[in-house]
């Protein structure tokens, strides 16, 4: 269904703009260490000071899980905000009560103002508000919804701008929107546009590269992309417990006991393809050993071995494998990349999906660790679509439905 946008909305001379943004960034030091997520935001914040509105941004850092916690306050990322836009950002220690709405009464035109992590609310998520034994309902907005009602009241209208945390059924990203007319921003959409390219009649081959270490994220992902896209890559942590339930021994790798019959009927689909050798080694990366993976079960560790990385053959199957597709996504490491000289899948899977974008392939990638990699090899900019979303992209491409984004319906 389609979903109301900001780009529609003729007047915004004064109007009080609520904007729910993502800037949940690394902060080291009192520093803003990447601020990737802020940028994103800049083309949607210019637009808004352009038409002379006053924006107010909503905004969350971290799980302080209804507590206020000093370090956790949003000082550092107003202050990056501030010299990204080259413009003062009025930063208020508080998200609602009587300061917060004098402060707003007092906006000129074009001010951007944001309101401290609205997570030291209790009444903001699900999780805390269940604490209090109030509502988890998705959508309710905590205790009488009166933070949703008091953020709504701040504002004319509401934009949603933050699709990394729609996923999320919190009073600022769901609750707020039943109260006041409230539309897409331009990043959310663009995000819905393209990971919707890769749901919705993709070009084929459409091929997914899924990694990372925790199964339990990635089954509903695997289930529903393996039903339209031509083959799945699977490296990371996760192919140990495939391997497992097929019935090789892993030794101390990480495996995931509670998902090994899911996990099998996974391994078994045709378009599901596992690696043909692993690396296998110690953690510190200073002893390691290639293992080819034979079709007959065997043991591919010995019990004090892991397996952290997938091996030369299967990375030179897995790169020609991308020159053959015309849409790729791609989540999760594919190897202990942090540990050298465990990032060589990784990292050259990253190097040919940047190779392929350049032919005109049209690539998605998203989550941390792999847009952790992305950045460190430069090639970020090299991807047709980086999306800002971690568990939100998983879930969208599960097929899911985000509140965030369905409260957003016309
Ligand atoms: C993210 O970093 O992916 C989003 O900000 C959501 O954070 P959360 O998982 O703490 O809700």
């Amino acid at each position: 269904m389609p979903i109301k946008s900001i780009k529609n909305i003729k007047n915004l001379k004064g109007k009080r703009v609520l904007v729910r943004v993502d800037t949940n960034v690394p902060i080291k030091n009192g520093k803003v260490k990447d601020d990737t997520r802020i940028r994103e935001i800049i083309p949607m914040l210019k637009f808004l000071i352009q038409k002379k509105a006053k924006v107010i941004l909503v905004a969350h850092l971290g799980r302080p899980e209804g507590k206020i916690v000093n370090d956790l306050r949003l000082d550092p990322v107003a202050e990056r905000l501030g010299e990204i836009l080259k413009k003062n950002v009025i930063k208020l220690d508080d998200f609602i009560g009587s300061a917060v709405v004098k402060e707003i009464a007092e906006m000129k035109n074009g001010q951007v103002l944001m309101l401290e992590n609205i997570r030291f609310s209790a009444d903001e998520s699900p999780s805390t508000r269940s604490l209090r034994g109030d509502s988890v309902e998705p959508g309710q907005a905590g205790i009488k919804g009166t933070l949703a009602k008091k953020l709504a009241s701040l504002g004319d209208i509401f934009v949603q701008e933050g699709f990394s945390v729609c996923h999320r059924a919190d009073a600022s990203v769901v609750g707020v929107a039943k109260y006041v007319p409230s539309y897409a921003g331009l990043l959310l959409e663009k995000e819905i546009k393209s990971l919707n390219q890769i749901l919705n009649k993709p070009k084929h081959p459409l091929l997914a590269i899924i990694g990372g270490a925790k199964l339990e994220t990635k089954i509903p992902v695997l289930q529903n992309i393996s039903r339209i896209a031509d083959a799945i890559l699977v490296g990371g942590g996760i192919v140990n417990t495939f391997l497992l339930s097929l019935g090789y021994e892993v030794g101390a790798s990480l495996v995931d006991k509670n998902h090994l019959a899911i996990a099998k009927k996974l391994a078994c689909k045709k378009n599901i393809f596992l690696p043909l050798d692993v690396v296998v080694g110690t953690r510190d990366g200073k002893d390691w050993r290639v293992v080819s993976i034979e079709k007959k079960p065997h043991r591919i560790c010995e019990p004090d071995e892991a397996i952290f990385d997938l091996g030369p053959v299967t990375i030179e199957h897995f790169c020609v494998s991308l020159t053959t597709a015309k849409t790729i996504v791609w989540n999760g490491a594919l190897g202990y990349f942090e540990r050298p000289p465990y990032n060589e899948a990784t990292n050259a899977l990253a190097k040919m999906l940047a190779s392929v974008s350049r032919k005109g392939v049209f690539t998605v990638a998203g989550g941390g660790e792999t847009l952790e990699v992305l950045a460190a090899l430069k090639l970020t900019k090299k991807i047709s679509f980086v999306s800002t979303g971690g568990g939100a992209m998983l879930e969208f491409l599960s097929g899911k439905k985000l509140p965030g984004i369905k409260i957003l319906e016309k």
